[in-house]
């Protein structure tokens, strides 16, 4: 015979589980029936007071209402989960009416983009681009250059040595002297590319960029040089750029002279940038020393040339007014992420 309580507890319980709508209600079921406090749970703690006779049957009884209670549990909270999921899915429905989030792309590097229209500028001037090692001969970036073993001029650019023939190159002007050797005259190159030398401020990076210069032909003057400079300077930075030259030394190039640009930071004032003097130093150059034409072979009777090593970096930090020249290395995302292709 079927006893009567549990009868009672079993009837309740179906009913209220088949009647839940959420996993919320279906808790409250469980707590109610088989928590701690329970009704069941209670039935069960109270058999042993029962009398002996009665007690394994209704024992039984219970357990097995138990065991329904909790099956039907389980199979109402797998339905209420899936109507759950249904509904919110149908509540977060995507609009595909709103516009795409786009990825997030690179930029290019400022120097990249600075080099980019170096070249460009040079290459609308009918310059070729010609390229070289950066793991140099001393023959290449001294000798060859007229700056022999023990010469003083050795102490202008402090070089990393790799071994006592070989090194970073400090400069891109042995370019120039590869190319001379490779080809006869009339040259029209340039030659972008990384250097070395030990050397950090903030003009100063231990790596970095030159763009070299180099035209050889007959009758060219430092006339030439000084016009397509002017015209350069004027093509990067715009046409109401201020541009000095400076008479200077190189043992490669006579006469030689420096090129300086108005300091963007101060407009000329003097600052930390320019250090106090107004300008700012992008290039060295300067006509080809006869003994360099004669070196690599060409007859400096018969032809005459000039060339220029600029830094890149320096020409980026007046283009962008950056005052501080390892920002460019640093690669903080912030920084790099303002420049773009003008
Ligand atoms: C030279 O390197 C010569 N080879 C340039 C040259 C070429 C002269 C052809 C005549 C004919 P200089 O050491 O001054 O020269 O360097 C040239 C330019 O590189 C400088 O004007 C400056 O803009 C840049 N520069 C030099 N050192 C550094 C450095 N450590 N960091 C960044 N830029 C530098
Ligand atoms: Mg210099």
């Amino acid at each position: 015979m079927a006893d009567k309580r549990t009868a009672e507890i079993l009837k309740g319980a179906r009913a209220e589980i088949a009647r839940a709508e959420s996993s919320a209600d279906l808790e409250q079921v469980r707590v109610k029936y088989l928590g701690r406090q329970g009704i069941l749970t209670r039935l069960l703690r109270s058999l042993p007071a029962l009398p002996a006779a009665e007690r394994p049957e209704i024992g039984r009884q219970a357990n097995l209402a138990k065991a329904e209670i909790e099956t039907l549990l389980a199979g109402r909270l797998a339905d209420v989960k899936a109507a759950e999921r249904h509904r919110d899915l149908a509540a977060r429905r995507p609009d595909l009416t709103l516009p795409g989030r786009r990825p997030t792309g690179g930029t290019l590097h400022p120097l990249t983009l600075v080099l980019d229209e170096i070249v460009e500028i040079f290459l609308g001037l009918g310059f070729a681009v010609a390229e070289g090692p950066e793991v140099e001969s001393d023959f290449y970036n001294f000798e060859a250059l007229n700056i022999p073993k023990d010469h003083p001029a050795r102490d202008m650019q402090d070089t990393f040595y790799l071994s006592e023939d070989t090194l970073l190159r400090t400069h891109t002007s042995p370019v120039q002297i590869r190319t001379m050797k490779a080809q006869p005259p009339p040259v029209r190159i340039i030659c972008p590319g990384k250097v070395y030398r030990r050397d950090a401020d903030i003009t100063h990076s231990p790596m970095f960029h030159q763009v070299e210069g180099l035209a050889v032909d007959r009758n060219i003057s430092m006339g030439d040089l000084k016009g397509t400079l002017e015209l350069f300077a004027r093509e990067l930075f715009g046409p109401a750029t201020e541009i000095r030259f400076r008479p200077s030394f190189f043992p490669f190039t006579e006469p030689s002279a420096e090129m300086d640009v108005r300091c963007v930071a101060c407009g000329g004032e003097g600052c930390r940038l320019c250090k106090q003097s107004g300008w700012l130093e992008i290039l060295g150059s300067g006509m080809v020393h006869p003994r360099v034409l004669q070196m690599v072979g060409y007859d400096p009777e018969e032809v005459t040339g000039w060339a220029f090593g600029m830094g890149v970096e320096r020409i980026a930090m007046l283009k962008y007014g950056i005052d501080d020249i390892r920002l460019f290395f640093d690669n903080d995302l912030r920084f790099l992420s303002q420049f773009s292709a003008s």
